[in-house]
């Protein structure tokens, strides 16, 4: 999987670069801690990817930090990560900016930029009959919210690449264990996983 996260992380920049050259949004901040909210781990990027980008905490956060002195993301507090930890609190914050000077697509509740899906296993998979959680909606002053199976990995994508949503989504329970499972995305991460899996083996 080693390999397949450094074509992740690759195509993630690439198209991170491409991407802010373009359009202009704002920081995406994603911040994980236990229940209490303490001692939280954050990420953030600049950055919409049009392919989906997946990230295992274990990842971004077990290092001192210099892996991502050269991304497009920064990651803070990750003295604080803890493997041990079930990260089941996160703490969610996306704003979209003004374009050419219109103003009317900021706000909360309205489509952002990126769709960020949160997963209960590593690899942006489910894991133990375990629901992952959708959000695509802005929350200009961020809000927390309790991931009830807690989180191991996410993935960002560009909201215009994501599946399509009638509503863009505030902590939208997603996966075979929940009622809302269209088979789509899962089914594609699935399959791209394990075309990449029998690739590697
Ligand atoms: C994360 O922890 C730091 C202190 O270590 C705090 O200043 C910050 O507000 C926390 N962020 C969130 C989103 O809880
Ligand atoms: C946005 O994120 C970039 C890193 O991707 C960081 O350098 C910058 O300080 C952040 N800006 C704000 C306002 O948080
Ligand atoms: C991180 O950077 C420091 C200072 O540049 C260096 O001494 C250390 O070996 C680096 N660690 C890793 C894991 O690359
Ligand atoms: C927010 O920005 C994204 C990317 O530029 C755009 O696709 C989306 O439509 C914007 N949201 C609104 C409500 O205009
Ligand atoms: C985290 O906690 C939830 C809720 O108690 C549980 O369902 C999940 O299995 C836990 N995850 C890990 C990795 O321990």
């Amino acid at each position: 999987m080693y390999i397949q996260r450094s074509i992740w992380s690759l195509q993630f920049l690439l198209l991170a670069t491409y991407v802010r050259a373009q359009s202009s949004i704002n920081n995406l901040t994603l911040s994980f801690s236990a229940n209490d909210g303490q001692g939280n781990v954050t990420f953030s990027t600049a950055s919409a990817p049009s392919t989906i980008a997946c990230f295992n905490l274990a990842d971004i956060f077990n290092n001192d930090g210099n892996a991502s002195s050269a991304s497009s993301y920064v990651v803070s507090n990750a003295q604080n990560f803890n493997s041990q930890t079930n990260y089941t609190s996160l703490f969610y914050q996306q704003l979209n900016t003004s374009v050419n000077g219109d103003s009317s697509g900021i706000g909360t509740g309205k489509d952002a930029a990126r769709t960020v899906e949160v997963f209960p296993g590593e690899d942006c998979r489910e894991t133990g009959g375990l629901s992952w959680y959708g959000f695509s909606c802005q929350n200009e002053d961020g809000e927390r919210y309790v991931i009830p199976g807690g989180v191991q990995s996410f993935s960002i994508v560009s909201k215009a690449e994501s599946v399509k949503q009638e509503h863009c989504w505030v902590l939208s329970e997603r996966g075979s264990a929940s009622n809302n499972f269209k088979g789509c995305f899962a089914a594609v991460m699935a399959a791209a996983l394990t075309g990449t899996l029998l690739v590697l083996g």
